[in-house]
């Protein structure tokens, strides 16, 4: 075809829609800990990622070989590889999303509790740097509003927003709690901008079921909720689609592989860390669906561990709808509307079978000692 009609044809529309730069807002995307043995695998993702303009890898250590690496595919995003402490405060700056995959993993025999020692501190320390340099009003956004609209009061025009904070590091259950608390005391915390990421329990729950129901892997959702370690992952397998008659020991069986896949990845490699492919996959999942809630993408739906009053615990991992009001469009349109983005809504658990139930209640003395005890560290 020609040149003219191919820039004619709606599907060169549809690519130009699709594709074209003007059309997809910039959005910095930051992982602390990239030269992890998750870090590493999810900094490859996000730079596959088109909704990513600028990816910035933060570590302790090792970040300038994982950046001129990764920077060298030729995907949109411009890669930047900080090191050390120094640094950091330039790796967050201008974030949109800040991915933490930071700390220790656990070794046969461990639990998740078990790594709190060194994780909480690694936390602690990361979620201060990001309360001070990830909290910005975007100079566009100010610039825009202050031109068009100079005679017009706006309650929310110098709210302050967090970067989105997908919290990875184990023990989730616990480090979550930390994060709030910390922004809490620089004055940054917004319920709707944190999360644990518990996309791995979900992606794991479909595997397994699909394997059991003998139904197409794509096509499968399984909501988990509670918590991540053991007992307080909760598979809602009775609301598992496409629905399948399986027998109580055979959704017991998949509820116990569900809670005990991460130790499964840890004894099979045998010393050698805990899962990293697979959660690098489901981090990337997770951020990707930041970015489209961020750019206004219509009932984006995610279950993620949160501040939430769907039970009596202060944080549950359910299904979250997030739509983000697109920033720039704000700024256009909604002008008093700026400190409304975030999770829109936490979602109810909805029906429970008779075992459900029971494994909810099981698991809530565990979660909310686990909360308490972060947020007692956090604030010692
Ligand atoms: P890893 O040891 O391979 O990598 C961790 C990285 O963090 C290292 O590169 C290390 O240098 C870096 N790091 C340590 N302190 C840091 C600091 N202060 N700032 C920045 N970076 C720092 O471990 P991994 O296998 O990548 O696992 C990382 C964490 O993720 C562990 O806590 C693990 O338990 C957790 N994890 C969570 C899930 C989940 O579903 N949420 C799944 C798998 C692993
Ligand atoms: C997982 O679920 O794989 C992670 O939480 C890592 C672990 O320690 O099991």
């Amino acid at each position: 075809r020609s040149i003219k009609s191919l820039a004619t044809s709606p599907s060169s529309h549809i690519l130009r829609r699709g594709y074209a730069s003007e059309a997809v807002p910039d959005r910095k995307v930051a992982v602390l800990g990239a030269a992890g043995g998750i870090g590493q695998p999810l900094a490859l993702l996000m730079k596959l990622n088109p909704l990513v303009s600028s990816l910035a890898l933060y570590d302790i250590a090792n970040t300038p070989g994982v950046a001129a690496d990764v920077g060298h595919i030729n995907t949109r995003s411009e890669v930047s590889g900080y090191s050390g402490e120094a640094e950091l405060g330039k790796a967050l700056e201008g974030a949109d999303v800040v991915i933490i995959p930071a700390g220790v993993p656990r070794k046969p025999g461990m639990t998740r509790d078990d790594l709190f020692n060194i994780n909480a501190g690694i936390v602690k320390g990361l979620c201060q740097a990001i309360a001070k340099y990830c909290p910005h009003v975007s100079i566009e956004i100010l610039l825009k509003q202050v031109c068009l609209y100079a005679t017009v009061k706006f309650d929310g025009l110098v709210k302050l927003y967090l970067a989105l904070v997908n919290m990875i590091s184990n023990p989730v259950n616990s480090t979550v709690p930390i994060a709030a608390e910390v922004f809490k005391k620089a004055g940054t915390y917004d319920p709707k901008r944190l999360f644990g990421v518990t996309t791995l329990d979900v992606v794991r729950a479909k595997t397994f079921y699909a394997g059991k129901a003998k139904v197409p892997v794509a096509e499968v959702n399984v909501p988990v909720v509670g918590g991540h370690a053991g007992i307080t992952i909760l598979p809602l397998f009775s609301q598992a689609t496409p629905k399948a008659n399986l027998s109580d020991a055979e959704i017991t069986a998949l509820t116990k592989r569900t809670q005990d896949g991460g130790t499964e990845v840890v004894e099979a490699k045998a010393g050698k860390g805990s899962a990293t492919l697979s959660m690098a996959y489901a981090g990337a999942i997770f951020a990707d669906a930041c970015l489209k809630g961020l750019n206004g993408a219509p009932d984006v739906v995610e279950c993620s561990y949160v501040q939430s009053t769907i039970t009596e615990l202060p944080f549950f991992a359910s299904k979250v709808l997030r739509c983000f009001a697109p920033l720039s469009d704000v700024a256009l349109w909604y002008p008093v509307r700026l400190g409304k983005n975030g999770v829109e809504e936490v979602l109810g658990l909805g029906p429970l079978s008779d075992y459900e139930k029971e494994g909810l209640e099981k698991l809530k003395p565990e979660l909310q000692s686990s909360i308490e005890k972060g947020i007692k560290f956090a604030n010692q």
